[in-house]
């Protein structure tokens, strides 16, 4: 039997995230600046290394694994990929993390490949505003791409809004208000300190969960939740609204001490947290032997434990500092 996977702090390691390519349709203003320089194909994991690397942390006991980028439905035959993973016997659920570009033509298809939930990134119902933070004129192609996953029987939906202090923080109520009316999830999320992005000042524009909760508390009657998705959103019921309002706090609270994942980037490396740089390279391990398969696998499974130990007690982000962390989020995913 295939060990399970613990880190060295005893927190059980099921759930896998998978940044599938590092490109992004959007340019949003606190994530990349606008020319930013891509991966070349040579320096990228295939599909079929992606799926052969997912596979080998199922046979080891993850239960979930997340498809993101950059915009992960910008890669060529991703919905291939995403079968076979989705198809592997072991695992629970196959969701996706999207910023909604390409949803208006590829949600049917999602569903058929057997994705169970998607998490649709939102920061604003603003059409202006919306170009202004993403720096692209997509915003009705956006909700025609929401409005179409809404319509199909996903087990669940999420909208994601990071929240900058004035630049979309009167736009609470109305987020929330329209993740509600489409029976979705909304998580109100810290923005964390990744890369160093020109004219973006980060803690200029922090805006505390504790924040978002008290502004939502007049309009709405909140209960904390004890509903997870195993994730680090923190959810209160909403009285009237069978959906849930949550935030995800990085900096106000801290969730690393259940933390229950690891990330696998396009460049084929182990990363074991967001918030740090250890690192396993997985790639030069399934590029090292090829042929039979079997000896493959049991090459790349050592090499996972043996990173596992690597694995962080938790992020250090500071708001105030220069990043620490010099990769910008759409090399990871989140
Ligand atoms: P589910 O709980 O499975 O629905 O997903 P999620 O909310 O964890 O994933 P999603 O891709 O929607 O990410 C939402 C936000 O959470 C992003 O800003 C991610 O960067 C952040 N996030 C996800 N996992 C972690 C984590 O382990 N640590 C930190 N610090 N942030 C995370
Ligand atoms: N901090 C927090 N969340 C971020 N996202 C992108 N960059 C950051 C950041 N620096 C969000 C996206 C998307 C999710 C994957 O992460 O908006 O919803
Ligand atoms: Fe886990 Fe690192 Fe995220 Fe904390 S910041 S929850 S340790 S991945």
């Amino acid at each position: 039997v295939t060990p399970a996977l613990i880190d060295p702090f005893g927190r059980k390691i099921d759930y896998l995230r998978i940044s599938v390519t590092d490109r992004c349709d959007f340019r949003c203003t606190y994530c990349m600046d606008e020319e930013v320089t891509f991966l070349s194909r040579e320096q990228i994991l295939s599909l079929e290394e992606i799926v052969y690397v997912a596979k080998a942390f199922i046979a080891m006991g993850t239960k979930r694994i997340r498809i993101t980028g950059g915009e992960p439905l910008v890669r060529k035959n991703i919905l291939w990929a995403i079968e076979q993973i989705a198809n592997t016997p072991g695992l629970e659920e196959l969701t996706i993390t999207t910023n909604g570009s390409q949803l208006y033509k590829m949600a049917h298809s999602l569903l058929d490949a057997g994705v169970s939930r998607i998490n649709i990134s939102l920061d604003t119902l603003k059409a202006e505003r919306f170009h202004a933070l993403t720096r692209r004129d997509k915003f009705q192609q956006v909700i025609k791409g929401i409005d179409a996953v809404s319509q199909l029987p996903f087990k669940r939906l999420k909208i994601n809004s990071v929240m900058l202090k004035q630049h979309n923080d009167d736009e609470l109520f109305d987020l929330a208000k329209f993740a509600l009316d489409r029976k979705m999830d909304i998580s109100f999320i810290e923005e964390m300190p990744l890369g160093i992005i020109t004219n973006h000042d980060r803690a200029a524009t922090y805006l505390s969960s504790d924040e978002v909760i008290s502004t939502l508390s007049q309009h709405y009657q909140l209960t904390p939740s004890s509903m997870t998705t195993s994730g680090p959103t923190t959810y209160y019921q909403v009285a009237g609204h069978d959906h849930k309002i949550g935030v995800i706090s990085p900096h106000s609270h801290n969730f690393c001490d259940t933390c229950n994942r690891v990330r696998l980037t396009v460049e084929g490396r182990l990363l074991l947290c967001l918030g740090n740089e250890h690192s396993k390279d997985l790639k030069s391990v399934i590029r090292q032997t090829s042929g039979d398969k079997k000896l493959d696998q049991t090459q790349l499974q050592n090499a996972i434990i043996d990173a596992l130990a690597l694995k962080p007690h938790k992020h250090h982000f500071d708001l105030d500092d220069t990043p620490q962390i010099l990769r910008f989020m759409s090399a990871t995913g989140g």
